[in-house]
């Protein structure tokens, strides 16, 4: 285990804040998380989990042990003609991971291409994209608790999944490492082409493969959000509110041009629309910009975690002050 102090996380977050960690661990196997997790209790740190950081927002210091869980196997556990389950570390990059998937013949996550971060954290919030959520693919999540440094094992009903959510986000918030995912993956290709932009190109180009649904996805993707690399962001910055039927139907009366999701009894608004609709694109908060093209998105110009707050908190008032809605903000402060 190397553990190293006042390191710079700046590099290890899409939104560029530039920020210190107290103590920090890249541990490549189970015996530096051990170790890891010993040396916290020894020295009384708080053990953070740090993945591909790209939905977390940063404070200027992050006390404790910031520990990266880097091991990035992929193993088959058991196959059949038609399906395959396999065991993927944590430390796998998300979207190499879903390329990898593709090669083998193994779909499913086609329409989950191109999202940052690495696998450990996609049963977090349960990620979601273009129609689809990493829920429907995984059949457990493996990890240590790291108060007792035991393992434990979670099928994908006990992880309480839902829409950008979790028991890692709730009852076992900040308690964990996910080590491994399993995942049950098909043989057969089943292209999801529901969603609008991808129905489209279906229209025009027929229907595709799952390697040129993905190649769809990142394309898509890529014309709708700001790469991190040139303008700092953590992809979407609050979540889609979930209302009832019955407030959607006033709030239709109000605004009858609003696009909807409707979900058993409630309905899904996009707060990106919300957000647009105030004329809040590309409005500068301090150093924290609403994208031009995504309102959803944040971006980060120089600023520090402090000013993405203070910019997210002005947003979320202004749009509870316009439609009574209270925006639910999707990255994790991390302090
Ligand atoms: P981090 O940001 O490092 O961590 C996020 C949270 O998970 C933290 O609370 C952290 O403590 C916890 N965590 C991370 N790894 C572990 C682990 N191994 N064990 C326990 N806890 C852990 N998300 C979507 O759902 N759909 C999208 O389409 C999407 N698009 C995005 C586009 C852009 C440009 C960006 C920047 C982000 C986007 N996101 C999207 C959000 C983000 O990519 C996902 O939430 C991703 O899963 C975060 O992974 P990460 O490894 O970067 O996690
Ligand atoms: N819209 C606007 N103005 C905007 C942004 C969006 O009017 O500035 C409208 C769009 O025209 C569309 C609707 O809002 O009618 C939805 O927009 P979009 O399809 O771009 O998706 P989104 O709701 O903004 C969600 C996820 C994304 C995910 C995409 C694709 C959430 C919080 N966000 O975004 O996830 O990639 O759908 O499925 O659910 C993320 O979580 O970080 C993320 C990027």
């Amino acid at each position: 285990m190397k553990l190293q102090t006042q390191y710079s996380l700046r590099f290890l977050n899409t939104l560029a804040i530039d920020s210190i960690a107290e103590c920090f661990v890249d541990a490549n196997n189970i015996s530096d998380v051990e170790e890891s997790l010993q040396y916290a209790k020894q020295h009384n740190l708080t053990v953070k989990v740090l993945g591909g950081g790209s939905n977390v927002v940063m404070a200027d210091q992050v006390s404790g042990l910031v520990l990266k869980y880097s091991a990035d196997k992929c193993v088959v556990l058991a196959e059949t003609d038609t399906s395959v389950r396999i065991k993927v570390d944590a430390g796998f990059n998300w979207h190499d991971f879903v390329l990898y998937t593709l090669e083998k013949g193994w779909y499913g996550l086609e329409n989950l291409s191109y999202i940052p971060g690495l696998v450990g954290a996609s049963p977090v919030q349960n990620i979601g994209a273009y129609g689809v959520e990493v829920k429907d693919f995984i059949v457990s999540v493996n990890g240590v608790y790291l108060n007792s440094s035991q393992s434990f094992s979670l099928n994908a009903k006990q992880c309480e999944f839902e829409y950008r959510e979790s028991c890692f986000k709730q009852a076992l918030n900040g308690q964990t490492l996910i080590t491994s995912v399993e995942f049950e993956l098909s043989k057969l290709a089943n292209v999801k082409i529901g969603y609008a932009p991808l129905n489209n190109m279906a229209e025009e180009k027929g229907v595709p493969t799952p390697r040129q649904l993905s190649e769809w996805v990142i394309e898509v993707r890529k014309s709708k959000l700001p790469d991190p690399t040139e303008l700092p962001n953590a992809g979407s910055f609050f979540k889609n509110p979930v209302i009832s039927l019955a407030q959607f139907e006033k709030f239709k009366i109000k605004y009858p041009n609003v696009p909807n999701y409707p979900q058993e009894q409630l309905v899904k608004l996009p707060a990106g629309w919300l957000i647009d609709q105030l004329g809040l694109k590309g409005k500068a908060f301090g150093p924290v910009s609403v994208h031009k093209n995504q309102a959803l998105v944040l971006i980060n110009n120089g600023g520090t975690g402090a000013d993405v707050v203070v910019a997210a908190a002005e947003i979320k008032r202004l749009v509870k002050e316009k439609y009574k809605i209270e925006l639910e903000q999707e990255p994790r402060l991390f302090s």
